[in-house]
C-alpha cells in the first residue's frame, strides 16, 4: 500500500493544494521519495551537495561525515567559511543590499526596516568594536537581550569574529544566567538597559549585574549594553560600555574569520534530566546549512516571501528560524518586540495584515490562548482581519491538538494554507520530522515523515526497531550535520544523554516517545520520556526545578510532575515537605506563593508551578524511592488506581489532596 493509498483510510486528510504543490520546491510525494532515495544511495554525496548549493564556501571541504570518534561526529571539517559572511556579505555582493532584511516591529507598533547593506555594515561596526574590546576567535560571548535588531546583529556579530554566542532567554532569572555565564566561561555579556513587552518595561542590565556581582564570573571583562528605553540603571565604569558608544567611529568594514565548518557557532543551553542545564554546542558549516535547507524545504521559502517566527532568540527556534536561516537565503522577515496579547489579542493578526505575511510560525500554546481569547472579544478573531497573504502556517515546540491545528487551519489558514507541524530539538538544530507542504498530504496532530536525509525511527529500550503502529522510543540512526556536537564541557553527558549503551552506542535518542501509523508511517510525538517537562513550549527538568524548591531554607524535600493543562500544555505541580512542620490552610497559601516567587528568582517566571501541594513526607516504596507515578496520579486528581501496599506511609496521601 503506497502512503497515498493508506490516507485514504483516514477521515481527516488534507492534500497539498494543487497550486500550492505545482511551485513548491519539493512538488509532490515522488520528489520527496526521490530525495529520500538520493540519501540512503549516498548518504555523504547528498550533503555534499546540499552543503555546496546552499552554502558560500571560502574553502571547500573535501571530507564530508568522520565517523572515526563517533558519536562525536565531524562534517565538512576541512572546509572553511564564515556565518556571518553567508548571511549578510554574499547577498550584498549580489545586488540585494537594497533588500529589506528584517521588519521589526516595536511592543508599541513603531516599525523599523532594516536592509542587507545596512545590517551588514551594523553588523561590521559591531565586530570591529568586539575585537577592540580584546574578544577574539574562539572566545564564548553571552548575548541577554530583548527581541530587536540588536540582538540579531550581535549574534552576527560573534559569528563575524569566530566568538561562540551564547543566547540566554531574557526571561532568565539573575542566577540562571550566572550559571550560564560561568559554565560557558564567558569573556563579555551583551545585554539592554531594559526590555518592553506587553507595555510593560522589565530590567535586564540590572539582572546582568546581578548575576556578575556573583562568585566565579571574573572572565567577564566588557558589558556591552545597547540602549533600548535609556531608564535608570547600575553602571561599573570601566566594564560597562554603551553599545551606540563602543560602535561610534568603528569601521564598517570587517574582513570575515573563515573558520572551519566545526568551529562551535554556538551554544545554547537546554533542560535535561538532571538539576544542571546543558550546552548544547553547535558547529558552524552544518549547523548553518540545515538552518537554510530547511526553510527551503519544509517552509518553502522564496523570494517575496515575507516570513515570521514569533519565537524568541533566546530559544533554538529564534536562532535557526531568525537569526540564521531567513538570513543565509537572504529573505525578508519580520521581528516582533512585543507579546500576541498586547494592545489585544488580535496582534498577531493585525500584524500578518500589516506587514503582508506569507509564511507564519509559531506555538501550539500561543495559539490555544487566542483561541480562548478570540472566543470572548470577536474583534480579536482572526477572521477579523485580512490574512490573505498567507500562504503556508507552521507549529513548532509541542504537540498540536487535532482541534487546535483545525482552528489554525480555518480560522487563521482559511482552508488555503498547508500547516507544518514541526518536531525537532535544540540539539538537531534544525527541523527533523514535518511534512513537506507541497508534498505530504497533512493529518492533524502528526508531524508526518522524516525530511529528506533524516533516517528516524522507533525502537524498544534495547535499540531494536519497532514496526509500525507500535509505539517506542524515537531515535536517529545516522548523524546529520546538524546535530550537536558535544555538551559543553561535558563530552560524557553528552555521550550517555544521546548515544545510551543501552540502545548499542549508535542511535540518537531524542528523549521523545513515539508512534508510527500502521499503514502511513506517520509520526505522533507522545511527549518526553525523560524528565523534561514541556509548560508552553517551554522545555525544563523536573530536577531544576526540584533544585530550586529545596534551596530555599524553609523546604526540607520537593518532587515536582506535571498535569496537562488545556493552555500551556503541561503545568508544573510541586509536592513539598517543609523542614518544619506542615502549613495550616491559612498560611498555605500564602507559603506557595512565596515558594513560586522564590522558583521565578532562582529558575524565572516560567518555572513557577502552577499548583503546590504540601505534605509531612513524599509518597515513598520502603526502599525510599519517591512513587512519582502515584503523584502524577494526585496532580492530575485522576483518583488513584495504583497499588499503594507498597508504600510505606500511606497516610500522607490524603494530606497531598490539596493543591494551593
Ligand atoms: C517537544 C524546540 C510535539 C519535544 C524546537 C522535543 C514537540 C522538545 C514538537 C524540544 C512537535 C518540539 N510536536 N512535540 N512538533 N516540537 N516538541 O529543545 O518534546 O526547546 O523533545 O526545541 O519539544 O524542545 P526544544
Amino acid at each position: 500500500m503506497t502512503v497515498a493509498e493508506a490516507l485514504l483510510d483516514k477521515q481527516e486528510i488534507f492534500p497539498p493544494p494543487e497550486a500550492f504543490a505545482a511551485a513548491a520546491a519539493i512538488p509532490g510525494m515522488a520528489a520527496y521519495r526521490t530525495l529520500m532515495a538520493e540519501a540512503e544511495r549516498d548518504y555523504e554525496g547528498f550533503w555534499a551537495r546540499l552543503a555546496r548549493e546552499t552554502l558560500s564556501w571560502k574553502k571547500p571541504f573535501a571530507k564530508v561525515l568522520d565517523e572515526t570518534a563517533a558519536p562525536f561526529y565531524k562534517w565538512f571539517e576541512d572546509g572553511r567559511l564564515n556565518a556571518s559572511y553567508n548571511s549578510l556579505d554574499r547577498h550584498v555582493e549580489a545586488g540585494h543590499g537594497n533588500r529589506v532584511a528584517i521588519i521589526f516591529e516595536a511592543d508599541n507598533g513603531a516599525v523599523t526596516r532594516v536592509t542587507y547593506r545596512d545590517l551588514l555594515l551594523q553588523v561590521c561596526r559591531f565586530a570591529n568594536a568586539l575585537k577592540k574590546r580584546g574578544i577574539k576567535k574562539g572566545d564564548r560571548v553571552v548575548i541577554y537581550m530583548p527581541m530587536s535588531i540588536e540582538g540579531i546583529a550581535a549574534m552576527q556579530a560573534c559569528a563575524r569574529i569566530g566568538a561562540t554566542h551564547s543566547v540566554v532567554f531574557g526571561g532568565f532569572s539573575s542566577k540562571a544566567l550566572h550559571e550560564r555565564i560561568v559554565d560557558v566561561g564567558a569573556v563579555a555579556v551583551i545585554t539592554a538597559d531594559e526590555q518592553v513587552r506587553g507595555g510593560k518595561v522589565l530590567p535586564l542590565k540590572q539582572i546582568v549585574d546581578e548575576a556578575l556581582a556573583m562568585e566565579g564570573c571574573d572572565a567577564v571583562q566588557s558589558v556591552i549594553v545597547y540602549r533600548r528605553t535609556g531608564g535608570n540603571i547600575p553602571w561599573v565604569a570601566g566594564r560597562d560600555l554603551w553599545m551606540h558608544e563602543l560602535t561610534r567611529g568603528e569601521s564598517d568594514s570587517c574582513e570575515p574569520e573563515w573558520v572551519s565548518a566545526e568551529h562551535p557557532l554556538f551554544i545554547l543551553y537546554t533542560s535535561g534530566s538532571t538539576g544542571k542545564p546543558k550546552g548544547v554546542q553547535h558547529s558552524t558549516g552544518g549547523y548553518l546549512l540545515w538552518a537554510a535547507q530547511t526553510m527551503k524545504w519544509t517552509f518553502d521559502w522564496k523570494p517575496g516571501d515575507i516570513f515570521w517566527c514569533t519565537a524568541d532568540i533566546g530559544w533554538v527556534t529564534g536562532h535557526s528560524y531568525i537569526a540564521y536561516g531567513p538570513l543565509v537565503l537572504g529573505g525578508t522577515q519580520v521581528v516582533f518586540e512585543g507579546v500576541p496579547t498586547y494592545p489585544n489579542a488580535g496582534r498577531f493578526w493585525e500584524m500578518i495584515a500589516r506587514h503582508r505575511v506569507s509564511v507564519f510560525y509559531t506555538a501550539p500554546t500561543a495559539i490555544r490562548s487566542l483561541v480562548k481569547t478570540s472566543e470572548l472579544d470577536p474583534n480579536t478573531r482572526p477572521t477579523a482581519y485580512d490574512l490573505s497573504s498567507l500562504r503556508l502556517l507552521g507549529t513548532v515546540g509541542e504537540p498540536i491538538s487535532p482541534q487546535t491545528w483545525r482552528w489554525y487551519y480555518d480560522q487563521v489558514g482559511g482552508g488555503r494554507c498547508p500547516v507544518v507541524d514541526t518536531w525537532w530539538q535544540t540539539e538537531t538544530g534544525g527541523h527533523m520530522i514535518a511534512p513537506m507542504p507541497g508534498a505530504t498530504p497533512l493529518v492533524p496532530g502528526s508531524c508526518t515523515l522524516p525530511l529528506p536525509g533524516i533516517m528516524a525511527a522507533i525502537v524498544d529500550e534495547t535499540g531494536q526497531e519497532e514496526p509500525n503502529g507500535q509505539g517506542g522510543l524515537l531515535v536517529i540512526k545516522r548523524p546529520w550535520p546538524a546535530m550537536l556536537r558535544t555538551v559543553w564541557g561535558d563530552p560524557e553527558r553528552f555521550r550517555k544523554s544521546y548515544f545510551p549503551e543501552e540502545l548499542g552506542g549508535h542511535l540518537y535518542l531524542a528523549g521523545d516517545g513515539a508512534t508510527r501509523d500502521k499503514d502511513t508511517g506517520y509520526f505522533t510525538i507522545t511527549g518526553r520520556i525523560d524528565d523534561v517537562l514541556n509548560v508552553s513550549g517551554h522545555r525544563l527538568g523536573t530536577m531544576e526545578i526540584e533544585s530550586a524548591l529545596v534551596a530555599n531554607p524553609l523546604v526540607a524535600e520537593a518532587a515536582v510532575v506535571s498535569r496537562p493543562d488545556e493552555l500551556t500544555g503541561e503545568a508544573i505541580v510541586a509536592f513539598v515537605v517543609l523542614k518544619r512542620q506542615g502549613p495550616g490552610d491559612g498560611d498555605a497559601r500564602q507559603l506557595a506563593d512565596e515558594l513560586r516567587a522564590w522558583v521565578g528568582k532562582e529558575i524565572g517566571p516560567i518555572a513557577k508551578p502552577k499548583d503546590i501541594r504540601f505534605g509531612e513526607n513524599l509518597p515513598k516504596t520502603r526502599s525510599g524511592k519517591i512513587m512519582r507515578r502515584l503523584l502524577r496520579s494526585i496532580a492530575k486528581e485522576e483518583g488513584i488506581t495504583q497499588d499503594v501496599s507498597t508504600l510505606e506511609n500511606p497516610a500522607i496521601l490524603s494530606q497531598l489532596g490539596k493543591s494551593y
